[in-house]
């Protein structure tokens, strides 16, 4: 299947590269900043385009991996040709916003992607949509050659999918650079609590994340909450954190006492 990648980015980089390697050439990329088109697509051996018009008529496959906001503007832009798939790669958006395609779909996959992070495509989870059981089945069956899990999730499940991951991945992620920059005003390396955040991780491969919370909100150790809503003053931000997220532990472990203030 022949491709054109428009988005220059974290997912658009990997997939072309996951696509690549599994016999279905990125032909063209596209980027708002051409200069990023250029670079990705010097990397995978494609052509760099400045303008939609310029999608080739043999691309079967056209994706839009740019930010959510913009995929609707993009798609109502790209030339409508029939037999030309049109796909986007976001979690919170509907399919119905490529409904001026007769072919579209979705592809989202459920993984951090960091453009310079290297990672195992095969191991990332693919959530197809397709506007129709052909154009479905096809995307399907490419997805199969790029992972070992594909899964068929309709725009309204993949909304909730994405929230989950928002808690699971971004604000997981958040919290620990709050962790890491409390440590080094502290003067302490931020690898000294990397194995406490693998075992976190780890635990859960088994077991339930509500079953092994610990810490001070899940004893309902008040006096130490206490102490550390109190070092957490010069820094309001992390501060408000702490206080909401130990409530709301205080709550669903303790109900229907809620005691932190
Ligand atoms: N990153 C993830 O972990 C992840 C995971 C799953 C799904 N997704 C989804 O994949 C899509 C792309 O995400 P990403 O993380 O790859 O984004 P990204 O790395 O920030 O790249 C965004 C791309 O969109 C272009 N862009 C940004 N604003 C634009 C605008 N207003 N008009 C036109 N183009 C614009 C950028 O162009 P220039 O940089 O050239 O200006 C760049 O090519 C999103 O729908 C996202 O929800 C992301």
């Amino acid at each position: 299947m022949r491709i054109a990648m428009l988005g220059a980015g974290n997912v658009a980089t990997h997939l072309s590269k996951a696509l690549i390697k599994s016999g279905n050439p990125v032909v063209q990329v596209w980027s708002r900043n051409n200069q990023n088109a250029i670079e990705l697509a010097l990397q995978i051996g494609a052509n760099s385009i400045v303008d939609f018009k310029d999608i080739n008529q043999e691309v079967e496959l056209v994706i839009i991996a740019v930010n959510d906001d913009a995929i609707l503007s993009i798609a109502n832009q790209i030339p409508k040709r029939e037999g030309q798939i049109v796909v986007h790669t976001s979690g919170s958006t509907a399919l119905s916003v490529l409904n001026t395609h007769s072919s579209s779909g979705v592809i989202y996959p459920i993984q951090t992607f960091s453009k310079d992070v290297d990672l195992d495509f095969k191991k990332i989870p693919l959530c197809i949509e397709g506007s129709d059981d052909e154009t479905q089945k096809l995307l399907f069956n490419l997805a199969q050659k790029l992972c070992d899990s594909v899964n068929i999730v309709d725009s309204s499940a993949r909304l909730t999918l994405h929230i989950s991951a928002v808690f699971a991945c971004n604000f997981t992620n958040y919290l620990f650079a709050i962790a890491q920059e409390l440590l080094e005003k502290s003067s302490l390396s931020f690898d000294l609590i990397k194995p406490l955040i693998f075992e976190t991780v780890n635990k859960i491969a088994i077991n339930l994340p509500e079953n092994v919370q610990t810490g001070p909100a899940k004893r309902n150790d008040e006096q130490i909450m206490a102490k550390h809503l109190d070092i957490l003053r010069a820094n309001p931000e992390s501060q408000e954190v702490y206080r909401l997220i130990s409530q709301n532990i205080v709550k669903k472990h303790h109900q229907p006492k809620s005691t932190v203030k």
